[in-house]
């Protein structure tokens, strides 16, 4: 038996912020970042369509990027506090994870950090409150998803908190608020997108239901994301639903190890002044562990059929899936994103030499390996590496090598 599982009620395009007039309960909380979202007049007008509803509304602000267990904490004490019915989380993937977090420990104080990781372990929720995700870039889908990633800077490691009782009860996709996104967000978090629809169309967990979502973001993404980075504001508009299909997909379907290897490497060189960013990391590894799946015939057979719905060409899979990888890299190329951790600079543009020093990376790759394959994404890769395989393949990510084993 599978589980298919996706928000009750997912409101779409232009104005559907304005929905959060119709919801119903006491008090809710605002769940927010650092500002964009206060500068897009958009944290006002969440609030004031709240207040309209005839709720209390309490906001809880300054989610960091990449949000941390302490973050989790500090949210959670100000809900026990404030005892909201309702948690509307409203930004990016940072803001909205955190607050899933919140949520739980909100609902049981008693959880740790440790408690949340155990994955599909998270106790029923909504005795206290429904939670409602608004997203304003067009990638993680967190507003659809069962996942919530949480950082541990003191191991220097994301967690992945997974368990369809975190997937929202309502999600907002309003396209209006992914258009004040700056370019290289934009890239970002649509690569981290792409990412997600290829992942789960290959993953062990797909399925009927999750397949025409995954095909049909990848033609979206493949049709705007080059657009909307180029200041197209119609392809971003369409870039926001796409995302959010994906989203479905994956949230059903899991994932693989590019999302490991992204997981457990975008942290762990912050010493180094930087982090390698999600979906930068994702752009720069899916590539190469394309290759690395294609061993696999079943996998190959389905990057192919992704290949074929691109209009990539190609006689037989081999060629569908080297075409594949080549316009994945020349994507990466039109948004500015480097091929690998070699040559991914501070400011996560391509340069010569990159902030990672190879001596630190070479050091550290044991670890990191070991730690991606625990990650919960690994279960279902199509294909399962060895340690060996785990670190040859993020060399290859490190050098830009060729993978041919
Ligand atoms: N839960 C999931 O299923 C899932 C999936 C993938 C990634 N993630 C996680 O999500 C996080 C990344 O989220 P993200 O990529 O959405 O970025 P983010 O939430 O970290 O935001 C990045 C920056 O963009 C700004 N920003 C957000 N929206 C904006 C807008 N419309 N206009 C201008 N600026 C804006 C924010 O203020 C912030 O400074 C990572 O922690 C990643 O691990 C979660
Ligand atoms: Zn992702």
């Amino acid at each position: 038996m599978a589980r298919f599982t996706l928000p009750r009620d997912i409101y779409h395009g232009k104005g559907a912020l304005e929905t959060l007039k119709t919801f119903k309960g006491k008090k809710a909380i605002i769940c927010v970042g650092g500002g964009s979202m206060k500068r897009g007049g958009f944290l006002d007008r969440a609030q004031k369509y709240l207040e309209e509803a005839g709720m209390e509304v309490r906001i809880f602000e300054g989610i960091e990027s990449d949000p941390s267990v302490e973050t989790v904490m500090r949210g959670a004490e100000v809900m026990l506090e404030f005892e909201p019915d309702w948690i509307v989380a409203i930004g990016g993937g940072s803001p909205i994870d955190a607050a899933k977090a919140m949520w739980i420990k909100y609902e049981y104080p008693d959880c740790t950090f440790e408690d949340m990781c155990k994955i599909f372990g998270i106790p029923e929720l909504r005795h206290k409150a429904h939670f409602c995700a608004i997203s304003s870039t067009s990638g993680t889908a967190t507003e659809v998803t069962a996942f919530s990633i949480i950082t541990d800077y003191a191991r220097g490691t994301k967690y992945p908190i997974a368990d369809f009782e975190i997937t929202p009860d309502v999600a907002i996709v309003d396209p209006e608020l992914a258009e004040t996104m700056p370019k290289k967000l934009v890239a970002h978090t649509g690569m981290d997108a792409m990412t997600h629809a290829i992942e789960a169309y290959v993953s062990t967990a797909n399925c009927d239901y999750t397949d025409p979502l995954a095909i049909h973001a990848i033609e979206m993404i493949q049709a705007d994301l080059v657009d909307s980075y180029n200041g197209d504001m119609a392809a971003r508009d369409r870039m926001h639903n796409a995302q959010c299909l994906a989203g479905m997909a994956f949230s059903n379907a899991l994932l693989g190890i590019v999302h490991s290897m992204a997981h457990k490497t975008g942290a762990v060189f912050a010493d180094f002044g930087a982090h390698i960013i999600h979906g930068a990391a994702n752009a720069m590894y899916l590539p190469k562990v394309i290759a690395f799946n294609a061993k696999d015939e079943t996998a190959k057979k389905r990057y192919g059929v992704i290949a074929d719905y691109m209009h990539l060409g190609g006689k037989d899979d081999d060629e569908k899936v080297a075409l594949l990888i080549a316009y994945l890299r020349k994507m990466n190329d039109d948004l500015n994103i480097p091929h690998c951790i070699g040559h991914y600079g501070k400011d996560s543009y391509p340069t010569e030499q990159g902030f990672v020093p190879e001596e630190v990376f070479l050091e550290r790759l044991p670890g990191i390996a070991a730690r991606a394959l625990e990650d919960a994404c690994t279960g279902s890769n199509p294909r399962q590496p060895s340690q060996e395989e785990m670190e040859k393949l993020l060399k290859c990510c490190y050098y830009d090598t060729e993978v041919d084993f």
